[in-house]
């Protein structure tokens, strides 16, 4: 097809191309009623001049967390103009002095000097600002794992909740985001008892809470009719074996454009099929770029032909290749089983390495694709 055609064609069945951004606030949040309820719950004594209670958001990822902070910022911020929210993502800001200036830009309204101040007088300048305005503040601070090994959180965290200390009108408090266990406890060993967070959990949505959510995307981002029910269940199955719903929504959005510069009036299961194996290449390739040159060598091992494998004599070929110990074998298995590219079967029969099967999660062709 000619490039042209493919950008320009006239017909869209795109009513609203947003809907499948990622950073899409979506008008409908569904399913997250009891987690926005303990959100309100955790914000509410500023209302009645009390502390807010400091709380960790926890749960895997694309569960809604970041949405939920959003939505209940923009109506504490919507309905009041004494309590400022402050929305910290810790990807972009990972600095004490990052993160500080941010505090101040909402605070105060303007960005402080780029470099200058000293954080003492940062904090100072925020301190005074919410005392003279009679100000309260609440910071979110969004994968806050991204801030553990580069801070001292437990400085952040003192540092804003020590003004309810020092200020009586002013009220602060915390919720610390985060999308991995293990860095519960790391957060805990370094954040001393200043911070005692309320839990809120947000678990994995089910299958049919993915369905509903999906539609919901399909009937604001698509005309009518332009995906049937089925191909809908496909992508739902899709998206709840991947565990990550941002997956669907970007095959509703891959999907459309695909049938799109196909000239169709319609998705059509070719348009899904081709927008999944996309989607699987891309994943493949960001898993496979994570391995160090071990594991990479038992993913070849595991990838020379289409069959289910015995672990034993699977290290017996990777022991040869690497001369590594079976004790590094198993803790690379476990690795390439957590990234999703590998399934381990247990037959119950056989001893040791015996008894488990090694089975591939993606075809041999995928895996060649990737060049490794
Ligand atoms: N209940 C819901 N209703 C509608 N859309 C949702 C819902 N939950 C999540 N989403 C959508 O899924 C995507 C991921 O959600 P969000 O960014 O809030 O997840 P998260 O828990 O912060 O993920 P991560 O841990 O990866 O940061 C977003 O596009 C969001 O709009
Ligand atoms: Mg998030």
């Amino acid at each position: 097809m000619e490039i042209e055609n493919i950008l320009f064609a006239g017909e869209t069945l795109f009513k609203n191309l947003n809907v499948f951004d990622l950073d899409y606030l979506p008008s409908n949040y569904n399913f997250r009623e009891d987690q926005m309820e303990g959100l309100a719950i955790a914000i509410r004594p500023i209302f009645k001049n009390s502390r807010p209670i400091n709380a960790v958001i926890l749960g895997q990822c694309a569960t809604g967390k970041t949405t939920a902070i959003k939505k209940i910022f923009e109506i504490v911020e919507g309905n009041k103009d004494d309590v400022v929210c402050c929305y910290i993502n810790c990807q972009l800001h990972n600095t004490l002095y990052g993160i500080f200036s941010k505090i101040h830009k909402e605070v105060v309204g303007i960005e402080p000097p780029v470099s200058g101040l000293s954080l003492t007088k940062l904090y100072q300048i925020i301190a005074e600002q919410l005392k003279k305005k009679k100000l309260s503040l609440i910071v979110a601070f969004d994968d806050i794992n991204y801030l553990l090994n580069e801070v001292d959180v437990n400085k952040i965290f003192y540092d804003l909740l020590r003004v309810n200390e020092e200020y009586d009108d002013v009220k602060t408090g915390v919720f610390a985001i985060l999308s991995d266990i293990e860095f519960r406890f790391k957060l805990e060993k370094n954040v001393d008892t200043v911070f005692s967070p309320h839990e809120i959990l947000f678990p994995p949505y089910s299958y049919n809470e993915i369905y509903d959510i999906l539609l919901d995307r399909v009937n604001s981002g698509f005309y009518t009719n332009v995906i049937s029910d089925e191909l809908l269940d496909d992508i739902t199955n899709h998206t709840y074996e991947s565990g990550d719903l941002r997956v669907g929504i970007n095959l509703l959005k891959v999907a459309g454009n695909i049938a799109e510069s196909n000239g169709s009036r319609y998705i059509e299961d070719e348009h899904v099929d081709e927008a999944i194996a996309k989607n699987i290449s891309f994943n493949l390739k960001q898993s496979l770029k994570s391995l160090s040159e071990d594991e990479m060598e038992l993913i070849r091992l595991i990838a020379r032909e289409d069959k289910v494998l015995n672990a034993k004599n699977l290290f017996d070929d990777f022991n040869k290749k690497t001369g590594l110990k079976y004790h590094k074998f198993n803790s690379i298995l476990d690795k390439l089983e957590f990234l999703r590219l590998i399934d381990i079967k247990f037959t119950g029969k056989g001893t040791r390495g015996n008894s488990r099967q090694i089975i591939l999660r993606f075809s041999v062709e995928d895996i060649n694709k990737c060049h490794l």
